[in-house]
């Protein structure tokens, strides 16, 4: 555990919490319109684990269920404060209307906060999202340049707010593939060198997140871009001793697959085939469109059941698996996506089987509490002196970020979430959960 300080040592979570988004589309207009309409009373924070969830300690007869927010010194709802930066002018309102995520009368009703958040200008190329174009960019002479902007936002933002705290994930669109392999990224002075030579292999996603990690700002990453994945960052995290976790935010289908896929595994069904599609309609899917912002995400998306499956141990119920996974631009839908799913299944003495999914959900609304939950432990985790990767938060990840490249990432949303309530236990000096001792109660 990397964690400095525990229990009554962890600092009280004094003052506002600040929360900049890069990308103020649909996700980040629903996250604030949401801690608004929850501030006011008008909704519920249904999805969040910060907000919804309790946590069992000790043994089962100590009946010791508190909720997580009273166990940890997490900051509260209404101690959030938000900004950031898009590459279109219009403020939340309006962007928040633009979206379609959430209904009219929600938005008139959280109206003036909304309208008091104006993006930033965004640090932007078009060569890393194709689909998209927009006016409000920085246009400064290098990348280093616009970085030290970026800094200079954050800082002006803390000041302007009052944030005692402030962490930044990344809520804008998806940038086409890149691989891990260029040498700018090997260290943190090759990586400021190219920033200051503009150096094509720096893509605006590592921009914000340099600029984060050199504020002291946690950081995290919503999209399965390379971001802060490269050894130069980690090297600018550890060395700062901030906080940093990714990727791509763990929604839709990835969930159904990570909820579905273990118990499957667990009673040892054999799988032959799980074909995956979708069709929305929301910006991110524009974008998407795009066949090489499809690729960072369709590797993203493919990862996860080679993982949990590991058909290396187990060839005769896993290792002829056919995956397929497809994103559909389709207008009509908006951010109501469905994704359908279909699993060919082997049974005992190799009967066949199927099972079919049909989930009609809606984007935005799954992922909009996941940035809470996010923004309230990444704080926790700087407060308790937590540096570098946090995998412990891989429950919020469809690619989750791995501290040593040479470990898998941990895909199964229950492990998940035991590593995640067992850190927080860890943290406040409480025994982990293992489900077996001696006492009969364990
Ligand atoms: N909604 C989900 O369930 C979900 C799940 C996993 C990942 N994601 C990812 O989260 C991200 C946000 O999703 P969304 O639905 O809010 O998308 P969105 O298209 O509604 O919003 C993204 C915003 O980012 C802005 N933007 C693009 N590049 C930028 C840059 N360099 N700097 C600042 N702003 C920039 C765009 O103008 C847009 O307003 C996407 O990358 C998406 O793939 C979403």
């Amino acid at each position: 555990m990397i964690s400095t300080k525990k229990g009554q040592d962890i600092p009280k979570p004094e003052g506002k919490l600040g929360v900049l988004m890069a990308g103020m589309g649909a996700i980040s207009t629903t996250v604030i319109a949401g801690v608004e309409a929850i501030k006011r009373d008008i909704a519920k924070p249904i999805g969040s684990l910060t907000q919804m969830a309790h946590i069992r300690l000790g043994r089962r007869d100590e009946k010791r269920n508190p909720m997580i927010k009273e166990f940890v010194p997490l900051a509260g709802l209404e101690d959030m404060v938000f900004g950031g930066w898009d590459i279109f002018e219009e403020d939340c309102y309006e962007a928040a209307l633009h979206a379609g995520v959430l209904e009219k009368s929600l938005i008139e009703e959280v109206k003036e906060p909304l309208r008091a958040i104006r993006p930033m200008k965004a640090v932007f190329d078009k060569k890393f999202v194709r689909k998209l174009d927009g006016p409000h960019v920085k246009n400064g002479a290098s990348h280093m340049e616009n970085a030290e902007a970026l800094r200079r936002d954050i800082r002006d933002f803390q000041k302007n707010s009052g944030a005692a705290r402030t962490v930044m994930i990344w809520c804008a669109s998806t940038e086409i593939f890149m691989e891990e392999d260029s040498p700018v990224y090997k260290n943190l002075d090759s990586f400021e060198k190219a920033l200051k030579e503009n150096h094509p292999d720096i893509a605006p996603s590592m921009i914000y997140a340099y600029a984060a990690l050199k504020e002291g700002v946690p950081f995290a990453n919503g999209a399965p871009n390379l971001t802060a994945e490269v050894p130069a960052l980690l090297s600018l995290a550890l060395q700062n001793e901030v906080p940093v976790c990714g990727k791509d935010f763990k929604t839709g289908q990835t969930l159904m697959k990570t909820i579905i896929a273990p118990g499957l595994k667990a009673r040892m069904l054999g799988i032959e085939g799980w074909f995956s599609t979708n069709i929305l309609g929301n910006r991110d899917g524009e974008v998407l469109d795009d066949p090489d912002s499809f690729k960072t995400k369709e590797v993203s998306k493919l990862s996860v059941l080679d993982v949990i499956l590991q058909p290396d141990y187990y060839p005769t119920l896993y290792k002829d698996l056919y995956h397929k996974v497809r994103i559909n631009y389709y207008p009509p839908r908006g951010d109501a996506k469905e994704g359908w799913d279909n699993i060919d299944l082997t049974g005992f003495l190799g009967y066949k089987m199927q099972l079919k999914i049909d989930f009609l959900c809606r984007d935005s609304i799954l992922a909009a509490p996941l940035v809470i939950d996010l923004a309230l432990f990444l704080d926790l985790a700087k407060r308790a002196g937590m540096k570098g990767v946090q995998e412990w938060l891989s429950f919020y990840f469809k690619s989750p970020q791995t501290p040593r490249k040479d470990i898998y990432p941990e895909h199964d949303l229950f492990i998940q979430l035991m590593k995640l309530k067992n850190t927080l236990r860890h943290l406040m000096n409480e025994k982990v959960i293992h489900h077996l001792g001696e006492e009969y109660y364990a």
